[in-house]
């Protein structure tokens, strides 16, 4: 997730660009960079960190009055957060200039072939590919050029192109990332999103996948990539505030957060499956099959709500690929005897990539010859520094204390690792691995389709729930961890007692609590310990427990014994259950979070990044 701005207008475009990435910095600040156009040539400053860094170079080096320009503030996908690797990019005779947030899946095979061709490629970034073919393509048209690359492209995108040759032009594009248009009078804008055009223009245009626009000073003129037919898109009157902006509308980043799990899921498996063959392409795992084929055990370590992750890929890593696996709390991991050598993979798993307890472990792993593939949502943090190889998450910035989005996509990535081990080892046969994989890629659908009706049932259990002083959360097999982390949620943003348990270890202790001032929320999925799930639950009930049910559509024989129902839509496939009944465990701690007045997005006494043991 990156931020682009553009401006074709009448007035100087840098402080435009530079006020616009501000307003986007909540996007990604690895690096920030500007293009603009002077006297016929291309300009760029460009800087690694924060937007900081480039305003002072500019106000230290280059200045213009240029009425054009483009600007990126960027969350390194494909290459490390360095200055060389910033955005815009240019082609190898700086006559263009390109911003672009998304993922270019085909950048390598592009990329070779460009190379073959003799183009000079000075960054790691799938952007640069960008660059490159339109220059490739570019004979004196330079949309026609940028229809014929964006016709090459596999993946998503929303970009800005700025070309010397016709220095009053700022061309736009999207397909499945988000490009929004401002209309000014005599002026005119392109930006990732609202915020970065409010104190310029509230008249918004939002362009559709597939939609390429020219934005002169006079005019903005939309088309379809694929024909070149003209489109009309209406203008909107935006009334939000800059803050409310910033969140999307949403109140708080925790909730819009919560919101973009679909994107975050598709984007973390795309380019790595292919449904049809039931294929896992992997190659950050720089391992060889037949070293993948001796690992004995894997240790997955991490943190917190990536623990809880890492709980929920045992169940799969062990039934796929039969290989066995230890989740480890990495502040144990480390201070215990380790019998771990080469032929144990370590998976450290991290939102952040600080973590400095899940950073110790993998440093010990790692001394002790184990291979370390770390999973991890911001490229270049000191874990995938430190590691072998990394398998990134592609949640974007989770701004949020709580960790939503971030989870879900460390389920996808360790979904796709599971499957990958499970082809390299032959224990699953193509047909099973597609299953598997086509139900995946149906996950982003059934997230979004049904958020909303889940959070509204949400929003009203919680005006009935929010006093109370303790919560149980009760799940078996995949969902066991699923009611830990439901648990977790609870407790760090509304500061509620909560525990997750195992369902089956209710009778062994634990039952002596349930009394009518401890709601307990049983997960009860449609799986192979249905029965059993419905079982501890109706133990409960005879004991008076207040019992709220996450169950699936069309299963009415939880009714029975639970008082409080919230449904969530009915999968076929056991193993994507988890991502689906995490949204409501979410929504409900958010909800009751809010009712209680927390501060949702920075709960006491807690860090986004954990960098201190
Ligand atoms: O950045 P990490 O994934 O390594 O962080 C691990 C935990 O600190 C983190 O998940 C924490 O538990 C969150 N606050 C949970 O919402």
């Amino acid at each position: 997730m990156c931020g682009i701005v553009g401006y074709a207008g009448t007035k100087p475009a840098l402080p435009v660009l530079l006020d616009g990435l501000a307003r986007l910095e909540y996007r990604g600040y690895d690096s920030a960079g500007v293009a603009w156009i002077e006297n016929g040539e291309i300009q760029r400053t460009r800087c690694q960190g924060k937007l900081a860094g480039l305003r002072e170079l500019l106000e230290n080096g280059k200045r213009s009055e240029c009425p054009i320009g483009i600007g990126h503030t960027r969350w390194a996908t494909h290459g490390a957060p360095t200055e060389e690797n910033a955005h815009p990019h240019t082609d190898c005779t700086k006559s263009l200039v390109v911003v672009h947030n998304g993922i270019i899946e085909n950048y390598y095979s592009l990329r070779e072939q460009l190379k073959k061709e003799g183009h000079k490629f000075r960054s790691e970034t799938d952007t640069e590919v960008l660059a490159h073919l339109i220059e490739k393509h570019l004979k004196d048209d330079i949309i026609d050029a940028v229809r014929k690359t964006l016709s090459e492209v596999e993946g998503a995108f929303a970009m800005g192109v700025l070309w010397k040759g016709e220095p009053d032009k700022l061309i736009a594009a999207r397909k499945e990332s988000p490009l929004v248009l401002g209309a000014g009078e005599g002026e005119n804008f392109m930006a990732s999103d609202i915020p970065a055009l409010l104190p310029y223009t509230r008249e918004i245009i939002f362009l559709e996948d597939g939609d390429l626009a020219v934005l002169t000073a006079d005019g903005i003129d939309i088309t379809r990539i694929d024909t070149g037919e003209p489109v009309n898109r209406e203008i909107k009157t935006i009334s939000w505030d800059a803050t409310a902006a910033e969140k999307a509308g949403f109140r708080h980043f925790m909730l819009k957060e919560i919101y973009e799990q679909p994107q975050g899921v598709l984007n973390t498996f795309r380019g790595r499956v292919i449904p049809e063959t039931g294929e896992v392409d992997l190659p950050e795992i720089e391992l060889a099959d037949e070293d993948i084929r001796k690992i004995s055990r894997i240790v997955l370590l991490a943190c917190g709500t990536s623990w809880h992750a890492g709980l929920v890929a045992k169940y799969w890593i062990e039934e796929w690929a039969g290989i066995p696996v230890e989740v480890d709390l990495a502040s144990e991991f480390r201070y215990r005897r380790l019998l771990v050598d080469e032929t144990v993979l370590t998976v450290p798993i991290s939102q952040s990539g600080e973590t400095a307890d899940t950073l110790a472990g993998l440093r010990i792993a790692k001394e002790k010859g184990s291979p370390v593939i770390a999973i991890c949502n911001v490229v270049g943090s000191t874990i995938t520094r430190e590691s072998h190889g990394t398998i990134y998450t592609h949640a974007g910035p989770e701004i949020g204390v709580a960790s939503t989005k971030a989870f879900t996509s460390q389920l996808t990535a360790l979904y796709i690792l599971a499957l990958f081990l499970a082809q390299v080892k032959d224990t699953m046969s193509a047909e099973e691995r597609s299953e598997k994989i086509h139900a995946l890629t149906e996950v982003p659908r059934l997230m979004e389709k049904h958020l909303e009706e889940i959070h509204q049932a949400c929003t009203d259990l919680s005006d009935e729930f929010y006093q109370y002083r303790d919560f149980l959360y009760l799940g078996r097999h995949l969902h066991f961890p699923i009611a830990l982390e439901g648990a977790l949620k609870l407790k760090e943003i509304s500061y509620i007692h909560a525990e997750g348990y195992a369902a089956g270890e209710m009778k062994h202790g634990p039952i002596a609590l349930i009394d009518r001032n401890m709601p307990v929320v049983a997960l009860v999925p449609k799986d192979h310990v249905y029965d059993k799930m419905v079982s501890n639950v109706e133990e409960v009930r005879s004991r008076r427990g207040i019992i709220i049910a996450v169950a699936e559509e069309g299963d009415e024989n939880v009714a029975r014994v639970a008082q409080h129902i919230i449904r969530v839509p009915a999968t076929t496939e056991q193993s994507i259950k988890p991502f689906i009944f995490t949204l409501p465990l979410q929504l409900i701690a958010y909800e009751i979070s809010f009712a209680r007045g927390c501060d949702v997005d920075q709960p006491r006494n807690l860090a986004k990044s954990v960098t201190v043991e």
